[in-house]
């Protein structure tokens, strides 16, 4: 694992969207995996300023989301969709064939999840995975406990998102919220990862992800057996290292 720290938020965000940027200028038609979340935002944020000042071709690459949340429509400003949709693929002009998400409603999301997967693996598999890091160790729904032969697959939310979520969407008490994630099997496949977390309420999952013993309780700490995983931190979230 190559740990890399930076000095400032926007050397942190910028960075990142660097690690992109290289990827699509390597290989144009990169099939690129991005994540949601306070993390990715500002670095969508800088990827959509490198562009703008330093235009590259997208013609050809292939963005997705790791995971959707799902039971709400694709609308909502909180789907995995409406944030990408907006962060990432209409900035850059993605040509939106060139953009793979799961539905956010379906009478059968394990087909939708096999769907999911084959649309990746059919244009080649995962060039570069971007990943954010939940307090708890998460990767995209892949909450602790869950295996790390998992494939896709239709998971929970964690209780905190998922009160934001049906506050935000009026959803009903009884109303079925879930999240369809790639599992930690298809991010191990992907042929470079670059994990990201910033803040100080990152470093204790930082430290036990990275320095811990891996283990499916702290479902990122598998990424220390990827052959070129980078993780790109701010000094808050290093100062535990
Ligand atoms: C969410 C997403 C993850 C994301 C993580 C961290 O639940 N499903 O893909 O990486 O939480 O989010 P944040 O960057 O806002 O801390």
């Amino acid at each position: 694992m190559k740990i890399t720290v930076t000095s400032s938020e926007s050397e942190f965000h910028s960075r990142v969207a660097w690690r992109i940027v290289e990827q699509a200028l390597r290989r144009p038609e990169s099939v690129i995996g991005l994540s949601t979340g306070r993390t990715t935002g500002g670095v969508h944020r800088s990827l959509a300023e490198i562009h703008a000042g330093h235009p590259f071709d997208v013609s050809r690459m292939t963005v997705f989301n790791l995971d959707e949340v799902t039971g709400v429509d694709r609308e909502y400003f909180g789907s995995c969709y409406y944030m990408i949709l907006h962060e990432v693929v209409l900035p850059l002009g993605i040509p939106m064939e060139h953009f793979l998400m799961p539905p956010t409603r379906s009478d059968d999301f394990a087909r939708e999840c096999t769907d999911f997967e084959h649309a990746i693996a059919a244009r080649g598999g995962i060039d570069l995975m971007v990943l954010g890091i939940g307090e708890n160790g998460h990767l995209g729904f892949n909450q602790p406990g869950t295996p790390f032969g998992q494939t896709t697959w239709l998971s929970r939310m964690d209780k905190d998102l998922d009160t934001r979520i049906r506050r935000e969407t009026n959803s009903s008490a009884e109303a079925d919220l879930g999240g369809i994630t790639i599992g930690i099997r298809n991010i191990m496949h992907s042929r470079r990862i670059v994990l990201a977390a910033n803040g100080a309420r990152k470093a204790a999952i930082v430290r036990a992800a990275l320095q811990g013993p891996v283990d499916p309780s702290v479902p990122a700490s598998v990424l220390q057996l990827h052959p070129d995983c980078e993780v790109i931190l701010d000094s808050a979230a290093a100062a535990a290292l």
